[in-house]
């Protein structure tokens, strides 16, 4: 017997057909002499009907969850009360003639029809097959393959190249510690698995590709959470000749509002809105900040600097400022609830919490120190209603403590809109310091500095913005890119400044520093993590729930029981030596 429909394509109209389905038993009762089962394929669901003296009634009795069946039958009518309006196929049920048992399932370890809650994740990546059965999984697979079709489509449209780059490469800096994989042919060397394709795409850039893009698997050795992954896939980019970022802004805006249209029927306005990397942490307190509610920041500096309270005017005068957020409705926070975000407050650096209580009576611990006048100014430069709670920081780098309160309250407090918030983040700083105090890449080391700020590379490269910028969605980066350095020269200043030496530049980038001698245009490209991207479209809040196999935060695939010791004699062979 062949499989000649999918069960949920059938419907009234099919009635009188005689068909043959395949699928996996989703659940059997018995009633009376009636044998009902639900007969589950990718497509859905439909009702079998196994009656009367029927042969295949007898087999019909013996099914479980999950064993897999073929067959062949006739489609008919639901009576009216037997009718099931919840299910795609309620009208019509299949009543068996034959039925073919292909394989026995042994009793799986969770429900496939529930939500998966009856099962740890652990047991539900371990048996990550019967996982993917679950219509969630499927829908996400399904989702992200059209994601992935529609990229492809959208880019091969405007003229760009789709070209794999190596897997086993050399260090590509992304911040990240690198997978490495040693060689047999050269013992004790290591071929790096790439962080991104990041020097390679510069590479087609000088090669006369003009266009390129790939869906590429990169591969980080770094703490795994939610949104991260040890191996994720991205879109990236690279053009030649671009006409500044705006061209590249436009293309990936052009690609998401096909692929948003497309698959969740949803208008994304273009283009996207922009906002420098110093706007977005003075008003938001982070490089990536969720627009979708407001409780934006607020520097009260000015009024509070000559109040008399000794911590505000002590920040002011140490070069630091006091900043504050309203947040709406939250003056009935009790004692605990202002500890808790004291605590996440002084985890992001400040020393403390201030709060004023917007009640009939105005509670705050600062009324002890700061005047009545000044304190109604604070309230009112904040904007702050009755029943509304003043958060307010003093320090140096207080905006960070300001963002992760913003973002609690908001979590706490449910007031996130509904919505696709997009955002450009511009004019990264070019460098960081590191916790050694020496200075970093704050995107990777090939990005270009402003031209308006190279004056200030010397003297104050902490100053220096670069070319670089993300694409933020809903508080999320989803993807970072750059304008390219392209003279040797440049680059190796870059390197020096970054503590790397001449020699440790040409061991690792020698043969990128040549080929930037050898005709280098300009240009500039992008990477959008569609893990990321897939994860909030599904509406999900793992990626876990995205990816077919994922790892768990502690980077093992309970699948396949990856990483696994390996023994001595294939260490040998590689020239490796087990130490532990
Ligand atoms: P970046 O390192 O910012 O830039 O990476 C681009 C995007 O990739 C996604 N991403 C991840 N997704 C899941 N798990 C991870 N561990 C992970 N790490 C990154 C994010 C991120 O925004 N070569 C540059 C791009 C360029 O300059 O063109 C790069 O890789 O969504």
């Amino acid at each position: 017997m062949n499989r000649s429909e999918y069960c949920a394509h059938l419907s009234a109209k099919d009635i009188g057909q005689e068909v043959t389905l395949c699928g996996w038993v989703k659940r059997r009762r018995d009633l009376g002499g009636l044998t009902f089962v639900d007969l589950r394929d990718s497509s859905g669901i439909v009702q079998l009907l196994f009656s009367g003296d029927d042969p295949a009634l007898t087999e019909g009795h013996t099914l479980n969850r999950e064993d897999v069946i073929c067959t062949l039958g006739t489609v008919r009518a639901r009576s009216e009360g037997n009718i099931n309006r919840e299910m795609q196929t309620g009208e019509i049920e299949v009543q068996v003639q034959k039925l073919q048992i292909l394989n026995r399932s042994l009793t799986p370890p969770f429900l496939v029809e529930g939500d998966g809650s009856d099962a740890t994740e652990e047991t539900r990546l371990r048996y990550r097959y019967v996982d993917l059965r679950r219509d969630r999984m499927q829908r996400n697979l399904h989702l992200r393959h059209h994601v992935f079709h529609g990229l492809r489509s959208f880019f091969t449209d405007n003229n760009f190249t789709e070209i794999e780059t190596p897997v086993l490469t050399k260090s590509t800096p992304e911040g990240a510690r690198d997978f490495l994989v040693p060689s047999r042919f050269s013992p004790g060397s290591f071929y790096a698995l790439p962080q991104s394709p990041q020097l390679f795409k510069q590479l087609f850039m000088i090669g006369g590709i003009d266009r390129y893009f790939q869906l590429v698997k990169c591969f980080r050795d770094e703490d795994l959470r939610a949104d991260r992954q040890p191996e994720f896939t991205q879109l990236d980019l690279e053009i030649s000749f671009p006409r500044g970022k705006d061209e590249i802004f436009s293309l990936i805006e052009g690609a998401l509002k096909h692929t948003f249209h497309d698959l969740l029927s949803e208008d994304l306005p273009t283009p996207f809105p922009q906002m420098t990397h110093a706007e977005a942490l003075s008003r938001y307190g982070s490089d990536k900040p969720d627009l979708r509610f407001g409780m934006e920041i607020h520097d009260i500096s000015q009024i509070v600097q000559n109040s008399g309270f000794r911590v505000f005017s002590a920040a002011v005068a140490d070069g630091g400022k006091v900043a504050g957020i309203c947040a709406e409705g939250c003056a009935g926070y009790s004692r605990s609830k202002i500890d808790h975000l004291q605590e996440i407050a002084v985890k992001a650096g400040a020393k403390g919490l201030s709060y004023i209580k917007v009640k009939d009576e105005i509670s705050s611990p600062l009324s002890k120190f700061v005047d009545a006048t000044i304190m109604r100014k604070i309230i009112s430069s904040l904007d702050a209603k009755q029943s509304d709670l003043v958060l307010i920081l003093a320090g140096k780098g207080i905006e960070q403590g300001l963002g992760e309160l913003r973002l609690t309250i908001a979590k706490e407090e449910n007031i996130t809109r509904e919505g696709w918030n997009f955002l450009w983040v511009t004019d990264f700083p070019l460098f960081a310091l590191d916790e050694q105090g020496h200075l970093t890449s704050e995107h990777h080391p090939f990005t270009s500095p402003h031209s308006e700020d190279m004056d200030l590379l010397d003297e104050s490269p902490l100053k220096v913005r670069s070319d670089a910028y993300d694409l933020v969605l809903n508080g999320i980066e989803m993807g970072s890119g750059s304008i390219r350095i392209h003279s040797r020269a440049l680059q190796e200043r870059i390197f020096d400044m970054l503590g790397i030496s001449k020699k440790r530049a040409q061991e690792r980038f020698g043969f990128f520093l040549r080929a930037l001698e050898y005709g280098a245009p300009p240009h500039g490209g992008f990477a959008l993590g569609v893990d990321r991207l897939v994860m909030l479209m599904a509406g999900e809040e793992s990626l876990r729930d995205v990816i077919a196999f994922p790892k768990t935060t502690a980077g093992i695939c309970p699948l396949t029981e990856a990483p696994m010791p390996v023994d001595d004699a294939q260490l040998a062979e590689l020239g490796l030596m087990r130490k532990i």
